[in-house]
């Protein structure tokens, strides 16, 4: 009973807001891009510049690091259903990376974004599977790439799906056929943790390349990281 009076309270909301709203007529914006356009990654490939010096990290109050270029758009909680992209890039130095990002604005602390980063870095000299989940503080997890890869840069896919309150990340293997959990982040659409729950999410795709290259003249070298098949389910 329940079950059916929630399904139906979303298909009521979702038939009032989205009615005119489809996934490929949101509106998005480039954080930490300058001089760069925003363009839906719905149906087409984007290849971001990503300049070293950037992340998107918490590791201590003091310490909010949100500087990666960030291509995003604006859900509302009640609509989000899941996220997924395809991310490849020439990853070669410590912490390269990129993927998908899921951003719950603090509307009282900028600082204290909520966030989760999805997708490849590059740690312990290969590109693996990283997840970071910030509630109060970022945590990283790494899982290695196990599909065969078919191009010499790294390629994955990542999907982020709303299961009730959690969050749940997904390598997507096989062709679309398999997937393979990575992280349940139980705080994302919960809203008895204390700290309430967003009315919106941000959701897009980041790179980010904490590390500058090492040799003369290369300290600004920027990774130029590709997605594709973006695609975002609302309700
Ligand atoms: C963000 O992190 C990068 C990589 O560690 C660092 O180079 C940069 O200075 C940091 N920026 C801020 C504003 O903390
Ligand atoms: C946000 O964090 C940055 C450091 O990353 C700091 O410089 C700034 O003062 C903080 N802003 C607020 C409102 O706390």
């Amino acid at each position: 009973m329940l079950f059916t009076a929630t399904i139906a309270s979303w298909l009521l909301a979702a038939s009032s807001v989205y009615a005119s709203t489809p996934a490929t007529s949101l509106k998005w914006h480039w954080l930490n891009n300058p001089g760069v356009q925003p363009v839906s990654p719905i149906g087409r490939s984007i290849t971001v510049q990503v300049p070293p010096d950037t992340d998107i990290w918490r590791p201590a109050i003091s310490k909010h690091n949100f500087t990666a270029p960030y291509l995003y758009t604006t859900v509302a909680i009640a609509h989000f259903q899941s996220v997924q992209v395809t991310v490849t890039a020439p990853w070669k130095t410590l912490y390269d990376q990129g993927g998908l990002v899921l951003a719950f604005p603090n509307r009282h602390n900028p600082n204290a974004t909520r966030f989760i980063k999805a997708g490849i870095e590059f740690n312990d000299g290969a590109p693996a599977l990283g997840v970071v989940a910030t509630d109060i503080l970022s945590d990283w997890s790494l899982s290695p790439i196990t599909e065969k890869q078919t191009t010499a840069d790294a390629k994955a896919t990542i999907l982020v799906e709303r299961d009730g309150t959690d969050a749940w990340v997904y390598v997507v293997e096989n062709g679309g056929q398999t997937r393979r959990a990575l992280r349940q982040v139980t705080w994302a659409f919960n809203q008895d943790d204390g700290q309430g729950l967003a009315r919106e999410v941000e959701v897009g795709i980041y790179g980010a390349k904490p590390t500058e290259e090492s040799g003369e003249g290369h300290a600004r070298d920027k990774i130029a990281v590709t997605f594709s098949g973006f695609a975002l389910n609302i309700v």
